[in-house]
């Protein structure tokens, strides 16, 4: 995780990056307008760790806690709007409920040790980017863009699995036109929510017409600099 770094060790490439190191700077100097360029070679595999969902030490489900009981996100999830990493939940959020609902269940084991030793669950991380890439859950969260855009329905998910390739294509797609996914502020972390339909409009338009007018409201920067190479790489 990158999260905590200063901004002048994020640039680092892996050493077998080290011949691409021309074309990165001729692409620094020309900026935005390059980028697709760089794109169009084909630079990032697109199916890095899709489908990846380890096991957990807990067998914690989304689909239960947000599916059917309705927890938001931000119940545990308490940093997203405010930090670029989204905080894993302590033993205590899950002991409100778990002292009393099933405090005797052979499932919840290592969450009962864990409240014992006061050692953390050791959770498995699913989504991992590397280091020199840069990534703020805040600067997306409030900018109308939602989980369900990068992680998908979450609240089905009985164990998190990676549903996106997490590549620099796959970012780049987004940040080139944000509109597609763009939504209202009090619906980032309804993952169901879809547009209301004006008359005879389709999905997709209705979509284009609010992220459109979200792009708009909430000041969404232009193209060149959602691509350029030190948005993500600083
Ligand atoms: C009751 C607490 C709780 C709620 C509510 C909750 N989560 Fe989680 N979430 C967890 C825990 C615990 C983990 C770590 C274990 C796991 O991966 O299943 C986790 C893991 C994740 C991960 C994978 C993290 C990684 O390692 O890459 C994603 C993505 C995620 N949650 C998204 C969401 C979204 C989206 C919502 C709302 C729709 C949500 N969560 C609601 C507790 C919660
Ligand atoms: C708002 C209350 C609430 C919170 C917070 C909560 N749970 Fe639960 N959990 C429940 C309920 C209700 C059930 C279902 C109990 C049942 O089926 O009788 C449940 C069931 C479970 C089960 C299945 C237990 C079994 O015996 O099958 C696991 C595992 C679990 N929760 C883990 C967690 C973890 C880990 C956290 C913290 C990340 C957490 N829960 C937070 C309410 C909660
Ligand atoms: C624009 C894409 C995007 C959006 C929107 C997004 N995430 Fe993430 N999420 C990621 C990426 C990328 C990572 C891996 C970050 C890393 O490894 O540094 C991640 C990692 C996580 C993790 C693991 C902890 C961490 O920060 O590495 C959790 C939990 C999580 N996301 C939950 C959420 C929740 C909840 C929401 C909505 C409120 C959300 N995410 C919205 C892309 C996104
Ligand atoms: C579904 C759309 C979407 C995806 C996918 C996405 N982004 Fe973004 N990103 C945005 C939007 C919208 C903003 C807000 C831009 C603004 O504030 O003007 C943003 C902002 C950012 C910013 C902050 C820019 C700044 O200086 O304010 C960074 C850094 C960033 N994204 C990195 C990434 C990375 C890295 C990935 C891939 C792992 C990614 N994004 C995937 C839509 C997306
Ligand atoms: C929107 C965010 C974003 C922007 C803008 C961006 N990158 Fe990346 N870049 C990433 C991510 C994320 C990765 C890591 C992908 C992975 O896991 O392989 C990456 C990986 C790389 C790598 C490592 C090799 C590879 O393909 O995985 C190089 C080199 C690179 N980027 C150069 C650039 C250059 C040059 C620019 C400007 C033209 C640029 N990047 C702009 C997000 C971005």
């Amino acid at each position: 995780m990158s999260h905590d770094q200063t901004p002048s060790d994020k640039f680092v490439f892996p050493r077998w990056a080290n011949y691409l190191l021309p074309v990165i700077i001729v692409c620094a100097a020309g900026g935005g307008a390059i980028a697709p360029v760089v794109v169009g070679l084909g630079f990032s595999a697109n199916t890095l760790n899709v489908g990846y969902a380890p096991e957990q030490p807990v067998p914690y489900s989304h689909a239960l806690h947000v599916g059917e009981l309705g927890l938001d996100c931000r119940y545990c999830h308490t940093t997203v709007e405010d930090a670029s990493f989204a905080a894993i939940p302590p033993t205590q959020t899950c002991m409100n409920c778990h002292s009393a609902i099933r405090s005797d269940s052979p499932r919840l084991e290592a969450l009962f040790k864990s409240n014992e030793t006061g050692e953390p669950v050791e959770w498995v991380k699913v989504h991992d980017l590397p280091d020199y890439a840069y990534f703020n859950h805040s600067a997306h969260v409030n900018k109308g863009v939602s989980c369900v855009s990068c992680h998908g329905r979450v609240d089905k998910m009985t164990v998190v699995q990676q549903v996106k390739p997490l590549s620099m294509g796959w970012c780049l797609d987004c940040h080139r036109a944000p509109e597609k996914h763009l939504r209202p502020l009090d619906k980032v972390t309804d993952l169901a929510w879809e547009p209301t339909l004006m008359e005879g409009e389709t999905l997709e338009n209705a979509q284009l017409r609010i992220g459109r007018e979200q792009k708009k409201k909430l000041l969404i920067n232009d193209e060149a600099y959602m691509t350029s190479c030190s948005t993500c790489h600083r």
